[in-house]
């Protein structure tokens, strides 16, 4: 690995200072703040109470949501800090004032503190050099198990490495990286890559980049109407980006029969769970195409068992409004079924892997959005770059 883990430093009475991601997604239910996964907070409990184990003080630092560097109540950490104390069973002090204040912060050994939300403040994002000094001053060790914000170039996750002098990356972060890694850069063959979702133009990189390393790629969801659309197909009223046709054609010219697309698709007059729906071949002018047909879901399936590699973002349809996540769930049971190494990333396909009750079968599920599609893209992560540097 070109960078240090938290396992090749000493961390024995030390100050260490974790990036984690713990943007987690809130609910204001009467005034009150509530987590609805604590997912992300979980995710980095092996980096947390490896540092406890190993005699560190530990201080915890992470955004959540997009306060524009401005103090936000609704974006406060204190619901995660409140989480994290039952799921450490030891107490979580949040700071509120950590800017200056590293004369007064030094947890001993065992001790945990969250600073209040890093973009309270507007150096944050603007990666001041002066705001990242004064977050490098609180701390003896830099660790960066923050995957999901490894695409930000922000002071705490790239800017005050350069200011600590000893940096690694955490057990989630390496965990992360080996997986997304194993899945691009070397991959079992034969390796398969299904992308779904709406939009061509979110994941023209990704697909551009996948089209050079798998043997088959499978879109589907309104994503595969702009293809189909290139291709000549009647796409009736789906979702369709006609500015984004050409490129489609480019893309099917270059990734030849190794690109799979829908053979057949459930249609509805209306967007609705439970609205009336039929399945055809060819979309008729008045109908909008919501999931993949039968047809689609045996041959996707067929090209999911022989795969040895499978990566997965996004989903097949309309998952959230049932009957049309059919499509999805069933190809996370055939994922699960595949026996391949198998990387998920993206919000809906983990959502279609718990609804199928395979969870336990994928590999690998990323905590990265935007971050696990920028690698997928194969750029350069500025997190991960910083800490090789
Ligand atoms: C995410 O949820 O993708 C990360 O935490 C990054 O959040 P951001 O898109 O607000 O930078």
């Amino acid at each position: 690995m070109p960078y240090q883990s938290i396992r090749d430093l000493d961390l024995n009475g030390k100050r260490v200072f974790i990036r984690v991601d713990f943007n987690v997604p809130l609910d204001n239910v009467d005034g009150v703040m509530k987590i609805t996964s604590d997912k992300r907070i979980r995710a980095s409990l092996p980096t947390i109470q490896y540092a406890l184990d190993h005699g560190a003080g530990v201080i915890l630092a992470s955004h959540l949501g997009r306060p524009k560097g401005k103090p936000n109540a609704e974006m406060s950490l204190k619901p995660v800090a409140q989480r994290l104390e039952e799921l450490l069973g030891r107490p979580v002090t949040i700071v509120p004032d950590y800017i200056g204040a590293a004369d007064a912060m030094k947890p001993a050994p065992g001790e945990v503190v969250l600073l209040e939300n890093l973009r309270f403040h507007s150096g944050e994002e603007k990666n001041d050099i002066e705001f990242a000094k004064k977050l490098a001053a609180l701390c003896d060790i830099y660790v960066n198990d923050a995957f999901g914000s490894a695409h930000r170039a922000h002071a705490s996750t790239e800017g005050m490495i350069q200011f600590v002098p000893h940096t690694a990356a955490g057990l989630l972060m390496e965990q992360e990286l080996k997986y997304l890694g194993m899945a691009t850069r070397n991959p079992a063959r034969p390796c398969v890559a299904i992308l779904g979702g709406a939009k061509v133009s979110d994941k023209i990189e990704v697909i551009e980049n996948l089209g050079k390393i798998v043997d088959r790629l499978l879109i589907g969801g309104a994503m595969a109407y702009t293809f189909l659309k290139a291709q000549g197909h009647s796409t009736g009223r789906s979702l369709v980006e006609d500015d984004k046709v050409e490129l489609a054609k480019k893309l099917l010219a270059d990734l030849g029969d190794r690109l799979m697309l829908p053979l057949d698709h459930v249609v509805v007059s209306q967007i609705a769970a439970g609205a009336a729906n039929e399945t055809v071949e060819k979309i008729p002018a008045d109908k909008i195409a919501v999931d993949i047909g039968p047809k689609t879901i045996d041959a996707f399936a067929k090209a999911i068992a022989g795969a040895k590699t499978i990566i997965w973002n996004g989903p097949m349809g309309i998952f959230e409004k049932p009957p049309f996540d059919k499509g999805t769930v069933a190809l996370a049971k055939a994922v699960a079924d595949s026996g391949a190494i198998s990387v998920v990333g993206g919000g809906d396909s983990e959502k279609a892997i718990k609804a199928a009750g395979v969870a336990g079968k994928i590999t690998h599920v990323s905590t990265g959005g935007g971050a696990s599609l920028e690698f997928l893209a194969g750029m350069e992560l500025p997190g991960v770059a910083a800490l090789e540097r």
